[in-house]
């Protein structure tokens, strides 16, 4: 049997300006949501009071890329004025959060204090330049909202805070004092047109693969199904895999066969997205299922908790329902219990035939 040999050329160039992080040099299009969000900043470069945004719009719309990308070209140009970025998936205490902005400040010192304490650290250390930026990403995320509140209360003037969402009824669910706090300006982020999204993709094509390995014409699926699907990240995805593909047959061009195999792998880029939406309850729950599937409500209830879930029995049941009507759970009555409404539970057909770690 023979292992090695016959290796044809990388169709890669540079496969990481594929990751749905990239942060690519050239942004397309999204000049005027670029500038609203630089108008909200500027402000703070000839040390007046800035503005605080909030930027909603479905996933995969350049919402990230955009902000990301305006406050990389503020700090390029002025060291007086300060940038946070902070995804709130990844710090959702507070604490955490504050430790975060605290480290992005020179604040290293944090062990043993407290969260008013390093909340008072960050006060003085804006307090010593032109301003802040802050952009707290997924903000829907985060689990105290007064974390918000207290940068608009006591730096008031000398932050922007830049709010990024899906939903654009997330200050809906602020609390009315935080909200007339904030005064926040709004920008929606609206889908891309088929033409658009053809020039992204070719775009990220030039950089990541050899010249001709991906041909125009399956480029042009590859753009229909994320125009559709109004998420660059489905465009990044079925790039990816196609190349995979080409590149496990030893083929050095991909081909539509290729393209084929990685559309029907979509499912897994929706799964996997549509996970990560979800809460880290509902996160739990799922992974307490896909663990022991077919048990009793109750039991699954009874594991959340241990796993440190803080969910009231009542919420647990709204959320085994929501999950149900995504397609992500199933359940079965057993005919025993109170009323027979007992029920045990399964992964829902979305989730029957996915490897879940
Ligand atoms: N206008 C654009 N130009 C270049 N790449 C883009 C553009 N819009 C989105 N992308 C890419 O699509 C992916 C998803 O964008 P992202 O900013 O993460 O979306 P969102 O934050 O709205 O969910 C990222 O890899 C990003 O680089
Ligand atoms: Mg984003």
């Amino acid at each position: 049997m023979r292992f090695f040999g016959g290796e044809s050329e990388s169709i890669f160039l540079k496969s990481g300006v594929l990751n749905y992080s990239h942060v690519p040099e050239n942004v397309l299009f999204r000049d005027d949501e670029r500038s609203v969000i630089a108008e909200c900043v500027k402000p703070l470069l000839r040390g007046q009071k800035a503005y605080n945004l909030f930027i909603h719009g479905d996933p995969g719309l350049g919402k990230t890329l955009c902000s990301l990308d305006i406050i990389r070209k503020l700090e390029d140009y002025s060291g007086d004025v300060k940038c946070v970025y902070i995804n709130c998936w990844d710090s959702s205490r507070e604490y955490q959060a504050l430790v975060d902005v605290g480290k992005a400040l020179g604040y290293f010192f944090y062990q043993g204090k407290s969260s008013d304490d390093v909340f008072r650290e960050i006060v003085k250390r804006v307090e010593r330049i032109k301003g802040l930026v802050l952009v707290l990403d997924e903000v829907d995320k985060l689990r105290d909202t007064s974390f918000i509140y207290r940068f608009a209360d006591a730096l008031e003037g000398k932050v922007s805070l830049i709010l990024i969402a899906n939903d654009k009824d997330f200050l809906l669910s602020l609390e009315p004092r935080i909200v007339s706090r904030l005064s926040v300006d709004d920008l929606h982020f609206k889908a891309y047109s088929l033409q658009e999204v053809k020039e992204i993709l070719k775009a990220r094509c030039s950089q990541a693969f050899r010249p001709g390995a991906f041909s125009d014409l399956l480029l042009n699926r590859v753009v229909r199904e994320t125009y559709n699907a109004c998420d660059i990240r489905v465009g990044l995805f079925l790039l990816l895999r196609s190349v995979r593909i080409a590149e496990s047959n030893e083929r050095s061009k991909v081909e539509q066969g290729d393209v084929d195999v990685a559309l029907k792998k979509l499912s897994e880029f929706r799964i996997k997205t549509s996970l990560s939406k979800l809460s880290e309850s509902e996160q739990i729950i799922i992974g307490l299922v896909s663990a022991s599937q077919g048990l009793v409500s109750g039991m699954v209830f009874e594991e959340y908790v241990k796993e440190g879930g803080k969910l009231t029995k009542r919420s647990f049941r709204r959320s085994l329902e929501k999950l149900e009507r995504l397609g992500l759970l199933r359940t079965e009555f057993t005919g025993k219990g109170v009323r027979g409404q007992t029920r045990k539970i399964f992964l829902g057909g979305k989730l029957k035939y996915t490897k879940l770690n």
